[in-house]
């Protein structure tokens, strides 16, 4: 069956991941979101249109992160590729730790399954399979396929999810700031071989904890998003992330790095601790960070068909 002419539309939302103590593990989807439409036509290639974040900057051809994600879901089901027509509108932040490349992997991801309906059903392990194998670790590709609170591990047989949903008391802030970048990359290179037993110990006790807290106890979420594996290896790469979150936990507040920074994520216990943190962060920094009041995105990326194009 020729999928040539068919056209999808993905929305992705952002995601903050590790969530202070579960490193690689814990995410959750936020509602800032990327849109794209695709559309399989005959003739071969990608062409790629950017607006919004990355515009002018990310590749526009099939080295672009969305196309070679779709062309991973086809060779994977040994489907052939068509060519590729791509239009992005981009408004989660890029390089800030908010899951942008695992929002770009995941919009690729479900693109092709829009595209393939009919022919090949891809499911939701082998949806977050295909995407962990691009994006290295699953704690941002899941909340964004399934949208909530997502607890991901790996199993003999791959990557695995449980999601669960948050107490509505739950206010979670980002703070990003405008001239500071971090690669995952370089912030991953920063983290040791091992650590010692006691620090594994405090974050297993803390990210228990932190699935009470989410979901049921939100006044423990100070004392459950403390961090023992990640966050002091990385903080000399973002000095103005790790002071400002030193005022933020002084003040009661529960702000952790978020992903792998330079944002800071503060999880509310109630909406009104949220204008407490920007006023501290107002005060506090040295360069100018943006305050993003988010709301947890609970359903994660929607692909949905558009009518069939003329392009064909
Ligand atoms: N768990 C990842 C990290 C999230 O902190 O390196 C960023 O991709």
């Amino acid at each position: 069956m020729s999928i040539v002419g068919r056209a999808v539309a993905v929305k992705t939302p952002a995601t903050t991941a590790n969530l202070g103590p579960g490193f690689d593990t814990l995410g959750l989807a936020l509602s800032i979101y990327d849109e794209l439409e695709v559309t399989a036509v005959a003739e071969p290639g990608v062409i790629v249109e950017v607006h919004g974040v990355g515009e002018g900057e990310v590749p526009t051809d099939e080295t672009n992160l969305v196309a070679r994600s779709i062309a991973h879901v086809f060779a994977d089901q040994g489907q052939p590729l068509p060519g590729l027509r791509l239009v992005a509108r981009n408004g989660i932040p890029h390089g800030r730790g908010m899951g942008s490349s695992g929002a770009a992997i995941v919009a690729g991801v479900m693109a092709a399954k829009g595209l393939l309906e009919g022919v090949v059903d891809l499911d939701s392990r082998t949806l977050l399979r295909l995407a962990t194998e691009l994006e290295g670790h699953p704690d941002n590709v899941a909340p964004a396929l399934f949208g909530g609170l997502t607890i991901a591990w790996t199993s003999d047989d791959g990557p695995e999810f449980k999601k669960l949903s948050v107490h509505r008391g739950v206010s979670p802030l980002v703070a990003v700031p405008e001239q500071i970048t971090m690669s995952t990359a370089l912030a991953r290179s920063l983290q040791p071989q091992s650590v010692p037993h006691q620090d594994a110990i405090f974050n297993v006790s803390r990210s228990a904890l932190l699935i009470a807290a989410l979901i049921q106890s939100p006044e423990l979420l100070h004392a459950a998003t403390e961090d023992r594996l990640h966050q002091s290896y990385r903080a000399s790469a973002m000095p103005e992330t790790d002071a400002l979150i030193r005022v933020l936990r002084e003040n009661g507040l529960a702000a952790v790095v978020s992903g792998a920074g330079p944002s800071i994520l503060v999880l509310g216990s109630d909406p009104a601790q949220r204008l407490v943190a920007a006023e501290l962060l107002e005060r506090h920094a040295s360069t100018t960070w943006r305050p993003l009041m988010l709301a947890v995105d609970f359903r994660g990326a929607t692909v949905g068909s558009l009518p069939v194009a003329a392009v064909a």
